[in-house]
């Protein structure tokens, strides 16, 4: 059966709508048309990201951006602070190592939370730290860490901090100015709900005083020096891919549209609906605690004596849905499913009757529509 249903931690779904602007008519990166398509997609962004500064976009997937954001930044020997409680904390320390940072990896257990007071002793042991950079959503784990106070502690301590927001940003809440992060990245293929192929960074003046004394820099193509020089003409330095800059100023009106508020309600009130269906089947919830959920990625232990290829091979060949399964020590150990970008009640229904159907399948003895009705309880008290 093909692939019906993306309910991946990314890539998402990508509306018709978004989907058709791909196949316009290919315009001069140089000229006017592109000029005026810059300036519209710079409205949206600087809308999603809550910020006032401009939104680089480089042509790139989300990891393009975080090696923009290390090779600008750091320069040799300089520290920065990693939580690392998953898979893509570990590359954020890994790709800051690359560039010359002496990394300190502040790790804890898979499935929990970045206990902010555990970052705050480091750095206060740490007073030369140069950055805190973290992970908003850790997509490996489902495990949503907490931006808002990890920023606070970072700027009360004096440090630089970066967000990678990557698989959040459209989905949860995040206030890049108000909050006062110092860089910000993400990528397109998640909540925005565009194809993948775009990333994006964010930086404020703190931030450019740190690259002005990180000079000389280690790179060429991202060169953030560079590409805010061409931003000011409203381009950028090399050929950008234009038919997704079309793709993305369409999923960017629909998101101002929608209403950044009104969107980050629907992902959490798809998830919770979605969390409590599957756990009302068996799926228990990989995080170690409801609070630190994720609203996008939603990572599951499986029921006893059923693996993660049976469901995920349940749920393609029979009903057309991807999900994914672990990855690094959790693979062949739990199923991740997404509730991003487009995700609405229908899709999360549609889920929950597949991944009922498997167990049923399998010989478990599970009532029916019980999972359906544990999300419609959350769907009738959360209106989004
Ligand atoms: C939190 C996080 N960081 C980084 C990445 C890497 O992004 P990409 O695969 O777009 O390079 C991902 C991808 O899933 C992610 O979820």
């Amino acid at each position: 059966m093909d692939e019906d249903l993306l309910m991946l931690p990314g890539p998402t779904n990508v509306p018709d709508e978004i989907r058709v602007e791909e196949t316009r008519k290919m315009i001069n990166h140089r000229g006017e048309l592109f000029h005026n398509l810059y300036k519209e997609v710079q409205t949206g962004l600087k809308y999603l990201f809550q910020t006032n500064n401009p939104v680089y976009i480089l042509t790139t997937s989300g990891t393009g951006a975080v090696e923009c954001a290390a090779s600008n930044l750091v320069k040799k020997n300089d520290k920065v602070v990693v939580p690392v409680n998953g898979e893509f904390g570990i590359r954020l320390a890994d790709i800051f190592e690359v560039y010359g940072a002496r990394v300190i990896r502040v790790p804890f257990e898979w499935g929990e939370g970045v206990n902010p007071d555990t970052i705050k002793e480091t750095l206060e042991n740490n007073p030369d730290t140069a950055m805190l950079a973290f992970v908003y959503n850790e997509t490996s784990t489902g495990v949503r860490n907490n931006a808002r106070e990890l920023t606070e502690i970072g700027k009360k301590l004096g440090t630089l901090v970066l967000c990678d927001a990557i698989s959040n940003l459209g989905g949860d809440e995040l206030y890049t100015d108000k909050w006062g992060i110092d860089i910000v990245v993400s990528g397109s293929q998640k909540c925005i709900a565009c194809p993948p192929g775009l990333a994006f960074i964010t930086l404020n003046e703190n931030a450019w005083r740190k690259i002005e004394d990180s000079k000389p820099h280690i790179n060429y193509y991202w060169n953030l020096e560079k590409i805010k020089k061409f931003h000011e003409k409203n381009e950028t330095p090399f050929t950008p891919a234009v038919s997704l800059f079309f793709a993305l100023n369409k999923a960017l009106k629909l998101i101002s549209d929608e209403g950044i508020e009104k969107r980050v309600l629907r992902h959490k009130t798809c998830s919770k609906a979605l969390r409590n269906g599957a756990s009302s089947i068996g799926f228990r919830l990989y995080p170690k605690k409801e609070e630190y959920a994720s609203y996008t990625v939603n990572a599951f232990n499986l029921p006893s004596n059923i693996t993660d290829t049976d469901v995920k091979k349940h749920l393609l060949e029979k009903y057309g849905i991807s999900i994914a399964g672990g990855i690094g020590p959790t693979k062949g150990q739990i199923i991740r499913i997404g509730t991003i970008g487009d995700i609405n009640q229908k899709q999360v229904e549609k889920t929950l009757t597949a991944l009922e159907d498997c167990l049923v399948t399998k010989g478990l003895n599970v009532k029916k529509n019980t999972a359906v009705n544990a999300a419609l309880k959350v769907f009738k008290e959360n209106k989004y």
